[in-house]
């Protein structure tokens, strides 16, 4: 099944017609496969390692698969499709990206959902883009077209980073964030109430949904001997930990994983604050998948330690999977859930 976004593009496939293709963020499903039909080769780059599992089976030698922030190639292609982002801060990197692998006059083309800020395109491309043609308007989204008039800047990771400092208990910290991730300008409350109550741990401990580090630049200073694994699902939050744990002298071993399912060890202890965007139906689903994959993944005496919004239904996931719900810590927002593993 393809998203919107994708049905919107295969309507108009006949754009990329004999082309190379690069598509740039691309959704849950296996639209870089089906532009085959039309173009004579695909890459693709999923900055959601969910997305790029999906299509990971298809690869074939016409069909080029990445995760990541970027390609780890300087090729440039004769069309680049970027998805509209969800996070809107990360547009313009993308844009970048794309001039950056499209060949001059090359053409652009972004698709985006109506409600989720495709409108605004025309504002917000860049000026070494020709101005963005609206060429279809169809399942609830917007295919723009464009053309590169002029080579773009290089892409510096620090321009597109936001380094702030932050004061924990632990000590001050310089946060890396990348844009479009989680918590882009100051700690969030959550984090924080999970950094005032950081437990003593022990042993080999997962910083699960990592974001920008934040809690793994914590617990790593507060207790240097732990051995850290940080894993994320989004290719942004990956580089801001590393860049956050190389701007505060520290080490840990960082990489993506969808849910748990790339985590392969047992674990002395798991640290989170677990996430909570999506719709509610597939948060509640994740939030049960990560309560019952933590307590499999963790040694006897594991502990178990996340902040999670008070409203969020962590409790009787908790009680049925560890035998019991200890909150070690709230206030009017959000629990600190602390328990070990029997
Ligand atoms: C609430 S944020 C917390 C980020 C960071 N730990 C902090 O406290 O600032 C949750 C993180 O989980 C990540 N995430 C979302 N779904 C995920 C999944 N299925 N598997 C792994 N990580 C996921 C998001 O990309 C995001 O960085």
């Amino acid at each position: 099944m393809l998203t919107n976004a994708s049905q919107a593009l295969l309507r108009n496939s006949h754009l990329v017609n004999g082309h190379s293709v690069l598509v740039l963020n691309y959704e849950g499903d296996t639209l870089p496969k089906a532009l085959l039909d039309s173009a004579s080769s695909v890459s693709a780059l999923a900055l959601d390692f969910h997305h790029h599992l999906i299509m990971q089976p298809h690869a074939a030698t016409n069909l080029q698969l990445y995760f990541g922030h970027k390609l780890p190639n300087q090729e440039r292609f004769d069309s680049v499709i970027v998805y509209f982002p969800k996070a809107k801060a990360l547009a313009p990197y993308l844009f970048n990206l794309a001039a950056k692998h499209l060949k001059l006059q090359g053409q652009l083309i972004v698709v985006g959902e109506n409600k989720g800020g495709i409108k605004s395109l025309p504002k917000l491309l860049p000026d070494y883009f020709d101005k963005a043609f609206k060429a279809d308007n169809a399942r609830h989204c917007i295919v723009f077209t464009s053309e590169l008039d002029r080579e773009a800047p290089e892409i510096k990771i620090q321009d597109w980073c936001s380094k702030y400092p932050v004061q924990t208990p632990q000590g001050e910290m310089t946060i890396c964030n990348m844009v479009g991730v989680f918590s882009e300008k100051k700690l969030d409350e959550g984090t924080k109430l999970l950094l005032d109550n950081l437990p003593n741990m022990r042993g080999t401990v997962l910083d699960f949904g990592c974001g920008a580090g934040v809690i793994a630049a914590a617990l790593l200073t507060a207790q240097p001997k732990l051995k850290l694994e940080c894993v994320d699902i989004n290719a942004m939050a990956l580089l801001s930990c590393e860049l956050t744990l190389q701007a505060n002298g520290l080490e840990a071993e960082v990489f993506a994983s969808d849910g748990m399912a790339q985590t392969t060890k047992s674990y002395d202890g798991i640290i989170s604050n677990p996430p909570f965007h999506d719709g509610l139906n597939r948060l509640t689903t994740i939030a049960i998948d990560f309560v019952k994959a933590s307590a499999e993944n963790l040694a006897k005496g594991g502990m178990f330690h996340i902040v999670a919004n008070r409203h969020l239904p962590y409790s009787d996931c908790i009680a049925e999977k560890f035998g019991s719900v200890n909150v070690g810590a709230e206030n009017s927002r959000y629990k600190i859930y602390s328990n070990l593993k029997r």
